[in-house]
């Protein structure tokens, strides 16, 4: 299968590339267009920005399958420019999905298990959104655009928070905890913020057996094996790399954030054949940021 993955200089895409190409798929990776140097991995630099020119660039490496991954994918870059991320989070996969269906292909979009409020109870695929931000807010529309745009074919992958080596070095949680203790900050994380953290890796491949399977159009869900705070996520991360755990300090969530947010994957794991792992699985594999203690400021 030939797949085209955009966002793939971020955590998440980078992943969904290295396990499609080790399924044995052909890759096209595109990056975003920042001035640094494309990552490995990486094909070519695209500013996705503006949506003009896009189609004739995809319809130009006539793929199989498209992935996007591409996103403002954190609140605070949310709230710093709704318009611009609007334009990211939510016309670009739009515009993505109605390409898809005039090319007869399958769009995996990803969202968030921030489109709920969080509660007592696991959310289940049929649960609906209720988002408390608006990056939640985002995520929930896009999802709604494709639906709409490509009702045969797209496949909207609900994912935690994800784990991993990101290309840069600086977009997952352990690279932003440590780039911030490395600028001599003392990071103030929550106790009550109860998260079910997954494997970058394997959320590359839950996207890459999802289009070998042919899976049906609708809203799936991954997530880790566990749940945990994010206070004791940081202490654990601190403690992978051999750190004094009062490097970060306790807080608790302010009004407006979920509280415990926990996804049930609606037995996806089963029909891939693949397990949720454990964090002491997801920390085993995780790298010290590059240029991290040198510089100060992780780059
Ligand atoms: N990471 C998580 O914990 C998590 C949890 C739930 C859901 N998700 C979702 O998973 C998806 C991927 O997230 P991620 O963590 O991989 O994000 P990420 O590491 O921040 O990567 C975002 C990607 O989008 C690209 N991009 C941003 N603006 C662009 C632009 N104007 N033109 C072209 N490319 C642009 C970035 O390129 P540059 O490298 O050049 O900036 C990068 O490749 C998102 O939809 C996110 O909402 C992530």
């Amino acid at each position: 299968m030939r797949v085209l993955v955009l966002g793939a200089s971020g955590l998440v895409g980078a992943a969904v590339a290295t396990a499609a190409r080790d399924r044995g798929h052909t890759v096209s990776a595109w990056g975003g267009a920042t001035p640094d140097a494309l990552p490995p991995g990486c094909d070519r630099a695209v500013d996705l920005g503006s949506g003009e020119g896009l189609e004739a660039l995809v319809a130009g490496e006539a793929p199989d399958a498209l992935v996007n991954a591409a996103a403002v994918s954190h609140p605070a870059g949310v709230e710093a420019d709704p318009e611009g991320s609007w334009r990211l989070n939510v016309d670009l996969p739009g515009q993505l999905a109605d390409g898809a269906r005039r090319w007869g292909i399958p769009l995996v979009q990803f969202s968030s298990d921030m489109v709920f409020p969080g509660g007592g109870q696991d959310f289940s695929p049929s649960d609906p959104p209720a988002p408390l931000h608006p990056y939640g807010e985002q995520k929930r529309a896009a999802e709604q655009r494709v639906a709409e745009l490509h009702p045969g074919g797209s496949l909207v992958l609900r994912i935690t928070l994800v784990n991993g080596n990101s290309p840069r070095g600086r977009r997952s949680v352990h690279e932003k905890l440590l780039a911030a203790i490395a600028a001599g900050e003392r990071p103030r994380l929550f106790r009550d913020e109860i998260r079910q953290p997954c494997a970058a890796g394997r959320v590359g491949e839950v996207v890459a057996r999802l289009l070998e399977t042919g899976a049906a159009s609708g809203i799936y869900h991954w997530g880790g094996a566990e749940t945990i705070s994010r206070y004791e996520l940081g202490r654990r991360i601190l403690a992978r790399f051999g750190l004094s755990l009062d490097r970060v300090e306790p807080a608790e969530l302010p009004p407006g954030r979920p509280g415990r947010l926990v996804l049930g994957d609606g037995g996806l794991g089963l029909r891939l054949g693949l397990g949720a792992s454990t964090v002491e699985e997801q920390l085993a594999v995780l790298r010290q940021p590059p240029r991290l203690w040198e510089g100060g400021e992780a780059r």
